[in-house]
């Protein structure tokens, strides 16, 4: 009996319907894995995804990140939406998640962004800046964590910073890369410079505010060499573009070496266009800085104010380059890492060498090859994180709409 042509049209419907799912595709996609049910393992990488699968392109309202493609046929995928720690490498994430790993999340906050997080140890305070809108001198914020459950208040040294965007710690101090200026706020001039803050005293210096004359762009992020202990600082061009300098850029966006002691300062690449979070390996012998390009705004006049876009094919690379010298040769720039996800923010290095990156909604834990190990996901843009705790064993993070923290077996370096 011949079929009829229906019943060989249904065949050869069904045929290329299954002939569309390529062979390669490991399965679960995606499963529970680890102590609880807050980790999710991704097999391979999710290397091959069953077809049809589509990724939104993020923009400045919406982040649509690794979790939210939507995968056909695909129905374990669901489990990333809900999970705090992604494993894409099994054997070395879980590892590096330890026993119990936990993601809370601890204080909404403004849409302010929120960076420059410092770990002041003998106070056991965590210093966090605020730095938009642009509405004069805001509050930084303290979380005093001597306090159970920690609290969050408002923070202001003498004189006020104006609009900190990087911290770190160093000599026993708060060190701030402030990214705005101002003839006047609240009376006093302000102008994009390092400074420093003694948290025993609340007392504020400024440490460098100018490149023979011309006034830095936009300090952005701050490290200190480990053995050296000069300042590594980047300097975009982004304060312009979000209305917290009166002035366009007059230098351009680069990345520079300060040596407080002799008061030099050293360009160390003008390369990178958008140079934004900055550190250190533990021995100090790499150097990573990230390039944000991919959120820009135009140099023209009358553009200050106007905010930045995304362009998911601009810049959001991390590069690595070699450090020798006690930190007085940087050389050998090279490709890292491209963020899964929006740019790469905030980036620090852990006590075993991880480089962790703020992209998007979440944080990227790499190994020193730019593997990507674990993610944390989170439900508001990190721009930037610190480590926290007599061990340095707990992972603060904050950024526009939220802080949260996270206890996991990954540690900070030690501050010097
Ligand atoms: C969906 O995936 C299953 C394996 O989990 C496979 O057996 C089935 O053929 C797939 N369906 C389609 C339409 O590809
Ligand atoms: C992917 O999704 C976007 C937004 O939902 C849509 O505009 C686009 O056409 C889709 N592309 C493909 C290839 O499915
Ligand atoms: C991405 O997925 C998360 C988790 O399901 C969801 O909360 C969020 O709204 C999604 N984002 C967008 C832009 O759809
Ligand atoms: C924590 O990580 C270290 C390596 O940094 C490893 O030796 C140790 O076994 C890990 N702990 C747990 C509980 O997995
Ligand atoms: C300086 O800041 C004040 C207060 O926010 C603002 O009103 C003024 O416009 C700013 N000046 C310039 C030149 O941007
Ligand atoms: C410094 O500021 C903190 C927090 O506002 C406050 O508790 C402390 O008393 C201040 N220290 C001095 C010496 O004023
Ligand atoms: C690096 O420079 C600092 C500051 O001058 C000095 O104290 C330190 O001994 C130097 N370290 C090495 C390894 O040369
Ligand atoms: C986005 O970035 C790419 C690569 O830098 C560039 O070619 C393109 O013109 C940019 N698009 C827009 C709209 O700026
Ligand atoms: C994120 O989730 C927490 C609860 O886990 C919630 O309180 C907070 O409002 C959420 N924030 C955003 C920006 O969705
Ligand atoms: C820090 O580590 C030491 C040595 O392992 C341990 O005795 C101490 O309890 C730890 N501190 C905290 C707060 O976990």
């Amino acid at each position: 009996m011949k079929p009829s042509t229906s019943i060989l049209a249904a065949i050869l419907a069904a045929a290329v319907a299954a002939q569309v799912q390529p062979a390669g595709v490991t399965r679960p996609i995606v499963e529970h894995c680890g102590s609880n049910g807050g980790v999710v393992c991704v097999n391979k990488y999710s290397a091959v995804l069953p077809y049809h699968f589509n990724r939104s392109i993020s923009n400045n309202q919406a982040d649509y990140d690794y979790r939210n493609t939507s995968v056909g046929n695909a129905s374990t995928f669901d489990l990333l939406k809900t999970a705090d720690f992604v494993v894409f490498d099994r054997q070395r994430g879980l590892q590096y998640l330890g026993d119990n790993p936990s993601y809370e999340f601890m204080f909404s906050v403004s849409s302010a962004v929120h960076e420059a997080p410092i770990y002041a140890p003998k106070q056991n305070l965590l210093f966090i800046s605020q730095l938009a809108p642009p509405t004069g001198v805001l509050p930084q914020l303290l979380v005093d964590l001597n306090q159970d459950p920690p609290t969050l208040s408002n923070y202001t040294p003498n004189p006020p910073i104006y609009a900190p965007n990087g911290g770190t710690f160093r000599n026993g101090q708060l060190l701030f890369a402030a990214s705005g200026g101002n003839d006047s706020l609240g009376g006093i001039e302000q102008r994009v410079s390092l400074r420093t803050v003694d948290p025993a005293t609340n007392q504020s210096t400024v440490l460098l505010n100018n490149y023979f004359g011309f006034y830095f762009n936009n300090m952005d992020d701050v490290v200190v060499h480990p053995t050296s202990r000069d300042i590594f600082f980047t300097d975009p061009d982004y304060s312009y573009f979000n209305g917290l300098t009166d002035t366009a850029p007059q230098l351009p966006a680069a990345s520079y070496r300060f040596d407080p002691e002799s008061g030099a300062v050293f360009l160390i690449d003008d390369t990178i266009q958008q140079p934004n979070g900055i550190a250190f390996s533990p021995d100090g012998s790499t150097l990573y800085i990230s390039d944000t390009g991919a959120v820009y705004g135009a140099i023209a006049p009358g553009y200050r104010g106007q905010g930045t876009t995304f362009n998911t094919t601009g810049k959001r690379t991390i590069y690595a380059f070699d450090v020798a010298n006690n930190g007085t040769r940087v050389s050998n720039k090279r490709a890292f890492y491209l963020a899964q996800d929006w740019v790469p923010d905030g980036l620090k290095v852990s006590r075993e060498g991880l480089v962790l990156t703020g992209s998007g909604h979440g944080v990227d834990v790499l190994d020193d090859v730019g593997q990507l190990l674990i993610r944390i996901q989170t439900n508001y843009t990190v721009q930037n994180f610190a480590w926290t705790g007599e061990n340095l064993t707990t992972l603060w993070l904050m950024g526009n709409y939220g802080i949260s923290k996270v206890e996991w077996n990954i540690t900070g370096q030690t501050l010097v």
